[in-house]
């Protein structure tokens, strides 16, 4: 049986936030909303609670988890030294959509790391996380609460249609700011690598971190970030991906349209006629805050083709098109 808890994520209740804590305390799993998605928690130094998130998800276990803390000195607890470059990263971006690799303790369990040497951290930027984590006295490791492959979970609603049943609670704190999941950097390199792009732009940490890097082959050979290889953020539809200038997308839509006529859906900057459905903004923060949300509900409503637009590479624009490309079957440029 799963609880569903509805707590204020602008003032959490304590109480509630303790009833949490204790099934992570004993074992078992609950779902909290980040600033990002929501996330699927376990007590990190129970091998047995965070195998179980493997298992209710269909997680495949050579995909590392991040582990969360709700405070910068619990780093401690999970890696022996951070690097200069790594400090000054946390000190500006912590608590915030920014995971740091680091070389993990040995008292990590191997379930959490996938039996890698370095270990994934976070501290999120939501109160509910935050408090959460506090009351469990323990690092959370945490995963995105969705079925493997489904697009990450924004709202208590979407954990429920993929994990009812299957977890012991799910917080319903409302809906994720961000959106997207978190930048994760790693620096067990001689330089840092960005692995995964994020809630933080590239421009914005590399103002920070000057011999920042991006990893732009993280789909290809054997994947630094393990969890790049596999197919994933995908609805049920099949998703198209289009790049080029307006009106070449315009012309190529009118083809797709012509030759098909199944129930369609548009993602883009602005209204093209022919579509049964419409999520369109100028503004790619608002894209990246609702693409999930947006997969979801072009599925239930019987899209059977999403259509996508491409976006510039900058600022939120470079994760937006990470996952986008993620979630398409098919491109045209
Ligand atoms: O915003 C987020 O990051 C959300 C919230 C819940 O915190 N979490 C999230 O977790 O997106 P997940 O498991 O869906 O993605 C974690 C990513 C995967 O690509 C995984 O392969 C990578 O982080 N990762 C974890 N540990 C790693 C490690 N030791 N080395 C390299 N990559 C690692
Ligand atoms: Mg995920």
């Amino acid at each position: 049986m799963t609880l569903i808890l509805k707590i204020n994520n602008k003032k959490p209740e304590l109480q509630k936030i303790k009833k949490a804590a204790k099934v992570l305390k004993s074992g078992g799993l609950v779902a909290f909303p980040t600033e990002t998605v929501y996330g699927l928690g376990a007590d990190t130094f129970n091998k047995n609670a965070v195998r179980k998130i493997y298992k209710v998800k269909g997680r495949p276990f050579d995909n590392p988890s991040i582990v969360h803390i709700a405070d910068k000195k619990d780093i401690r607890i999970l890696a022996n030294e951070v690097p200069k470059g790594a400090e000054k990263l946390i000190k500006k971006f912590w608590p915030g959509p920014l995971t740091i690799i680091l070389k993990k303790k040995k008292t990590i369990p191997n379930i959490v790391t996938a039996g890698l040497g370095s270990v994934a951290i976070r501290m999120p930027k939501n109160k509910i996380a935050l408090t959460l984590i506090k009351e469990a006295k323990t690092p959370i490791a945490a995963p995105s609460a969705n079925k493997s492959g489904k697009p990450s979970p924004t709202s208590a609603s979407h954990v429920i249609s993929d994990l009812d049943g299957k977890v012991d609670l799910i917080i319903d704190g409302g809906c994720t700011k961000i959106g997207l999941e978190s930048t994760v950097v790693d620096f067990t390199q001689k330089n840092p690598v960005i692995l995964r792009p994020g809630g933080y732009s590239f421009e914005e940490l590399k103002k920070i971190t000057r011999n920042l890097r991006i990893n732009r082959k993280n789909t290809k050979q054997k994947a630094k970030s393990p969890g790049m290889k596999y197919k994933h953020y995908s609805p049920n539809a099949e998703v198209m991906l289009l790049c080029g200038k307006p009106l070449q997308i315009k012309n190529k839509i009118k083809k797709i349209l012509k030759s098909s006529k199944r129930p369609s859906a548009f993602i883009g900057k602005e209204h093209i006629d022919g579509f049964d459905f419409y999520f369109t903004s100028k503004n790619p923060r608002i894209i990246a805050k609702n693409l999930f949300k947006k997969f979801r509900e072009f599925d239930e409503k019987g899209a059977t083709l999403i259509v996508v637009q491409d976006f510039e590479e900058k600022g939120i624009g470079l994760a937006l098109m990470n996952r986008l490309r993620k979630a398409a079957d098919k491109f045209y440029i």
